[in-house]
């Protein structure tokens, strides 16, 4: 069984704990955040183990730093303090290189990963980056927890301000089109408990349909679109509008901030 420890009690914590508990994957989870209530609360939610620092670390073999990039450093400072031999670490902050944990833990095995949310419903699109120090059986520690959440791909660690752009941030900009949608849904005449029905539940069939993995999006787009239809009629707006330019934009902007974050953060 593995008995994974959380630093960090907040919303990615939740959500990989959620979705961990929801999982066949056989593991016992420990929790420690700078506020004790908020681990306690976690805690109880989820049939968990709240501790001190110490104890979460000691008892885990496994280590998921769940902080926000700010707080990685002097995290960083404190566990370089304990013995970690034979444990993995599992680093999930945006904008922090894989370099930063292996020259702060110096031959510990680091798995650096890019979750998203969707780890809460089993359906995160995980990055994962594998340290030098890392065995074959912690590697297959990191993608069976990684895999108990969704999907997986390794990747090196150059691609994974990529993958923030496309997965880690991506969920965001879906719930900002939801919104979108039934704002526009209201100003068309419906309610906006009508709006928001339509709205939601179609980006959840659509995400269904994508899931089925037979057609990609491009054939699944085209399939209800019929020429001078309807959603041609849309789709025409959203592409002379410029939506294409606006969302490549918006993701080189992200990856930007995860690479000045990285400036911020470098040792
Ligand atoms: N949310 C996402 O979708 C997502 C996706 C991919 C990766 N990530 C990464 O996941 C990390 C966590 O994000 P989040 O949204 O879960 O942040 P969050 O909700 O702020 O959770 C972090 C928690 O850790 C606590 N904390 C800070 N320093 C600590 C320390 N030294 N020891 C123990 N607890 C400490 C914080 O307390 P205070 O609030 O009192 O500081 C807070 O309760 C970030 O590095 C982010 O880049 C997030």
């Amino acid at each position: 069984m593995n008995k994974i420890g959380f630093i960090g009690a907040g919303n990615l914590a939740s959500s990989i704990i959620k979705g961990l508990t929801q999982s066949k994957m056989d593991s016992s989870i420990y929790l420690f955040d700078i506020l004790r209530k908020k681990a306690d609360s976690l805690a109880e939610e989820f049939n968990a183990h709240s501790g001190t620092f110490s104890e979460v670390v000691r008892k885990s073999n496994v280590v998921v730093l769940t902080v926000k990039p700010k707080d990685v450093k002097g995290l960083l400072l404190e566990l370089s303090g304990y013995s970690l031999a034979g444990k993995l670490i599992i680093a999930v902050a945006a904008g922090i290189r894989l370099a930063v944990y292996e020259q702060a833990l110096s031959g510990v095995g680091i798995v650096r990963v890019m979750p998203n949310t969707s780890s809460a419903v089993l359906h995160s699109a995980s990055g994962l980056v594998r340290g030098r120090y890392v065995t074959d059986e912690q590697a297959t520690v990191a993608e069976n927890m990684f895999s108990a959440l969704g999907k997986l791909v390794w990747v090196e660690d150059r691609k994974i301000n990529a993958v923030t752009a496309v997965s880690g941030s991506g969920p965001a900009y879906l719930y900002l089109f939801a919104e979108l949608m039934a704002k526009a849904g209201v100003k068309l005449g419906l309610t906006e408990e009508e709006a928001e029905f339509f709205a939601k539940e179609t980006l959840v069939g659509t995400g269904k349909m994508l899931a089925e993995g037979s057609r990609t999006p491009r054939e699944l787009r085209e399939a209800v679109t019929s020429p001078n239809g309807t959603t041609f009629a849309a789709l025409n707006i959203f592409l002379q509008e410029g939506l294409e330019n606006i969302v490549f934009k918006a993701m080189a902007a992200c990856l930007r901030r995860a690479e000045e974050m990285e400036g911020e953060y470098k040792r």
